[in-house]
């Protein structure tokens, strides 16, 4: 019989090549387009979408025609506003987001020609729909109107005005880019990947982009935020780190989450940009109390993993729930966060896809029961 490699979880499969952002795991390294993620979180999110999407950073007035065209995409269809009212308060807020997604292409008459001018229509009109969506949501549930952006305002301070009602300062608006810039492309990741597999099909935007979204949520990919905060929650002081750590790695196949990497073999570089942030903000607002527990579990972690050989360090989902508790959103909207910055990375991919596609259609090694002959229902026992 031909040997057969099988790549579970895809581990080292090549899909394509790709110019949109580069990984290198063994020196935690992480650049989109050539420019190293570290100099980037000195520009808005709105600069670093347009070196996704263009493949160059913009000059002033390609930034101003940028924000001028997006500024007014992002309300959303009175039908789409209307099925986030009538969602169950207690609706989980990915659920909500999916859904508001997949509902966007009933409202738009063109959801489904896949050339590149299309696509980018509708990636310029998602950019923007999604902190509203999100906004929105959050707003409803807790019996607050939406409230319309600012078009003065870039999409981290529209994103924290239209959630809050306030316009945020200039430092919160700063730290919400670069949470948004650290968040926005990570090459072939879980949703990425299913996103660019599902437009394999030649599929529309808004499908793969909501299949997209399903991936994100687990717990092992971008809700492995909700699940940082939740176990800090549940560890309640710095004294019951420890114990929190060794039940967990006790557990057959435990995950302490917010720690581990498919490709960073060191820390990875964009929890170390938000490691000192989310110290500062502690500081700042005089509560270091989840910062310290973040870094008790960081200590307990390294030397449990130490102790077993392995290379499991903090992932930027550690950090950056630390960091959205400082920001003031509840627990379960620091997924939909990280969607509403992820939303560039999956377009720059989708724009790739579509421009040279070819169906992903990996296959399965058959290990069942072979040549069996049917029984007809009323002869079996
Ligand atoms: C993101 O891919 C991306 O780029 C994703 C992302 C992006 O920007 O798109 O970076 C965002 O999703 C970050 C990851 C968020 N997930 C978590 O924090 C969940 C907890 N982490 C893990 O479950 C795990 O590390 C993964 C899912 C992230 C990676 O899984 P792998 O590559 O399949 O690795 P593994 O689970 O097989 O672990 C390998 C070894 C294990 O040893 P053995 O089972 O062989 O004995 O490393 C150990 C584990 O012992 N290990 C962990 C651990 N992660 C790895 N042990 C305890 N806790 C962990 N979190």
């Amino acid at each position: 019989m031909q040997e057969t490699t099988i790549h579970r979880g895809l581990v080292g499969v090549n899909i394509d090549t790709t110019e949109i952002s580069f990984i290198d795991g063994e020196k935690g390294e992480l650049s989109y387009r050539g420019y190293d993620i570290r100099e980037l979180t000195e520009a808005s999110y709105e600069e670093v979408v347009y070196l996704l999407w263009n493949g160059e950073l913009p000059n002033e007035a390609q930034l101003t025609a940028f924000r001028d065209e997006i500024a007014p995409l992002g309300a959303l269809p009175f039908e789409v506003l209307d099925r986030l009212r009538c969602a169950r308060p207690t609706t989980e807020p990915m659920h909500l987001l999916r859904t508001a997604v997949s509902n966007l292409a009933c409202h738009d008459p063109h959801p489904d020609a896949i050339d590149l001018d299309n696509v980018r229509r509708i990636g310029h009109r998602l950019l923007v729909q999604f902190p509203t969506i999100v906004s929105t949501m959050q707003r409803h549930r807790l019996g607050k109107p939406p409230i319309d952006p600012d078009p003065e305002l870039s999409i981290a301070g529209n994103f924290l005005y239209t959630l809050t009602g306030e316009r945020p300062t200039e430092a919160a608006t700063h730290v919400m880019d670069v949470a948004l810039v650290l968040h926005a492309e990570h090459g072939s990741n879980a949703s990425t990947f299913v996103t660019r597999a599902a437009a394999s099909s030649l599929t529309d935007t808004y499908s793969a982009i909501t299949a997209g979204i399903g991936s994100l949520k687990g717990p092992l990919h971008g809700g492995a935020n909700e699940e940082v905060m939740r176990a800090l929650e549940k560890i309640g002081s710095v004294e019951n780190v420890e114990k929190y750590v060794l039940d967990v790695l006790a557990q057959p196949h435990g995950r302490v989450m917010g720690f581990g990497h498919r490709v960073y073999r060191v820390l990875d570089p964009r929890a170390a940009i938000l490691l000192p942030v989310a110290e500062r903000l502690a500081r700042e607002s005089g509560d270091a109390h989840w910062f310290e527990m973040s870094q008790e579990m960081v200590r307990v972690m390294d030397r449990e993993m130490t102790a077993r050989g392995r290379e499991v360090k903090p992932n930027v989902d550690f950090f950056s729930a630390s960091v959205y508790r400082m920001l003031g959103f509840p627990i379960d909207m620091y997924t939909p966060v990280f969607a509403v910055a992820r939303i560039a990375g999956w377009m720059a991919h989708l724009y790739d896809q579509y421009a040279d596609n070819r169906l992903m259609r990996p296959l399965l090694v058959y290990q069942g029961p072979k040549e069996r002959r049917f029984v007809p229902l009323h002869e079996r026992g």
